[in-house]
């Protein structure tokens, strides 16, 4: 199939090298000459494990290429996905410009029968929208379809989501269009639901809603449980066994980041206020959510008795690990807290030190852990790659000002760090059990 793909941002760039790798012939699209130039040297603008590979084999193959001509791309293809950016607005609600500014163009370049497919997050009714600009800038009378079409990929494993989804939402109101991109995604074997476009559409946000609700609830309990003396990895380890629950994203810690939970979830609570509904649950979410680094920050300062000259060293900056995007990264209001009450701030991060520094340039930046710890009052984890998992915690402890860790992750066990001398703060489990209630 001939597909254009408008947007070669983390979704529009791997959902259009996954389709040519499926043996399409896929043309990316984007606004941004540099991002496109990049592409077609088969150098990835964003890292994404495996990218790379996916990027210069179907390349030098001749399935993929890159262009910022979108009309172009339009005539050429039979299937145009909409992955544009929708930042949010100043109201909460996504910024849809960058949506109309592809359909009128899709509309303008239409030269034959094409589907439409949205797969940029959007408000319930902005297929119908979208057709409507087709339908008012299209100068030929050609028939065409909206399909909405979400996307559920997880940034740092988004090649090997948009691989195996857990599901495929297929929304469309003609059965045509809907049975045409059913056998686009045929090859991957997964479970596909075709509903009507404005289902679609209130699904990608009820799920990535729902997700940061799991997170939110389970900080909420951690502030319960580290007033009562209770544990919250435990709770939620318990909790998780019940398969009505499950034990995925019950992780407490510093809170959700990254370009979507943040943005979707006021977005959602916004669209639901549009018609007239209590927004309040939604809400709430994100009230929870912004009071965790400074809930954290509360805790650091507690325990050194102020903050203004102490070093505090963070590892880990990007949103989450195995990605080096920053967007709303809990990182980024720690270091402003930390600086705001005068503390020295030194970070390490394995990708997204670069990005951190373009707004923090006052925060020393270190190659890694151990020069982090350094004369440190306060070790502070705040995103929990890997390579944090098996650090030499003696010679850590031993390159400290104080041994003073705090765990914004949950990453360490209490009793081992306590047992090395270290004053182990982890959020939820402030509770010192003596070794009981093991996690087998
Ligand atoms: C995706 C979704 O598309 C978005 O709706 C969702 O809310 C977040 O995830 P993402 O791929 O992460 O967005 O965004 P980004 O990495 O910013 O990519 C968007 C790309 O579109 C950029 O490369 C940008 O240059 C490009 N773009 C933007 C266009 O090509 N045309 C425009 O008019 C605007
Ligand atoms: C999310 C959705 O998972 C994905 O389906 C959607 O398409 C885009 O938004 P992403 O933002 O890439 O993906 O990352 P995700 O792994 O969901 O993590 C989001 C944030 O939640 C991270 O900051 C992470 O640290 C945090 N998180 C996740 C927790 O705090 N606790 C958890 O238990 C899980």
């Amino acid at each position: 199939m001939k597909i254009a793909v408008a947007g070669a941002g983390y979704v529009g760039l791997v959902t259009g090298v996954v389709f040519a790798d499926l043996g399409n012939e896929v043309i990316c699209v984007d606004i941004d000459p540099a991002r496109v130039d990049a592409i077609n040297k088969g150098q990835s603008p964003i890292y994404e494990p495996g990218l790379d590979e996916l990027l210069t084999r179907n390349l030098e193959e001749g399935r993929l290429s890159a262009t910022t001509d979108l009309a172009h791309a339009v005539r050429e293809s039979e299937v145009i996905f909409i992955c544009v950016g929708t930042p949010p607005s100043e109201t909460g609600e996504p910024d849809l410009r960058y949506v109309d500014e592809a359909a009128a163009t899709i509309g303008r370049a239409l030269n034959g029968y094409k589907i439409i497919v949205n797969k940029s997050t959007v408000p319930v009714g902005t297929g119908d929208r979208v057709r409507r600009i087709i339908e008012q800038h299209r100068t030929e009378p050609h028939d065409f379809d909206v399909v909405s079409n979400p996307e559920f990929l997880r940034e740092g494993s988004a090649v090997h989501d948009t691989l195996n989804p857990d599901r495929i939402v297929i929304g469309a109101d003609n059965p045509r269009a809907a049975m045409k991109i059913v056998e686009l995604y045929a090859p991957l074997e997964r479970p596909m639901l075709i509903t009507n476009l404005a289902t679609a559409e209130v699904i990608k946000y009820a799920s990535n809603t729902f997700l940061a609700l799991k997170i939110s609830f389970i900080n909420a309990i951690a502030d319960l449980c580290e007033r009562t003396g209770a544990d919250v990895v435990q709770v939620a380890k318990a909790m998780g066994y019940d398969q009505r629950i499950g034990h995925a994203f019950l992780q407490a810690g510093l809170g959700f980041g990254g370009s979507c939970f943040p943005k979707d979830v006021l977005a959602f609570a916004r669209t639901v206020q549009r018609y007239n509904l209590d927004p309040t649950l939604f809400e709430q979410i994100l009230v929870i959510n912004d009071a965790r680094p400074v809930q954290f920050i509360n805790r650091i300062r507690e325990r050194l008795g102020g903050l203004q000259g102490r070093t505090i060293g963070l590892l880990g900056l990007s949103f989450k690990p195995n990605t080096d995007d920053i967007r709303e990264a809990r990182s980024l209001e720690v270091i402003r807290l930390l600086l705001t009450e005068g503390a020295v701030v030194k970070a390490y991060d394995p990708v997204a030190m670069p990005r951190v520094q373009a707004i923090y340039p006052q925060v020393h930046y270190c190659r890694n852990a151990y020069e982090v710890a350094e004369n440190a009052d306060a070790l502070a984890l705040i995103t929990e790659w890997n390579e944090f998992r098996q650090l030499n915690f003696e010679r850590i402890k031993s390159l400290m000002r104080e041994p003073n860790l705090f765990d914004g992750r949950n990453l360490y066990d209490p009793q081992r760090m306590r047992k090395m001398g270290f004053y182990y703060y982890g959020v939820g489990r402030a509770a010192d059990n003596g070794g009981f209630g093991t996690l087998l």
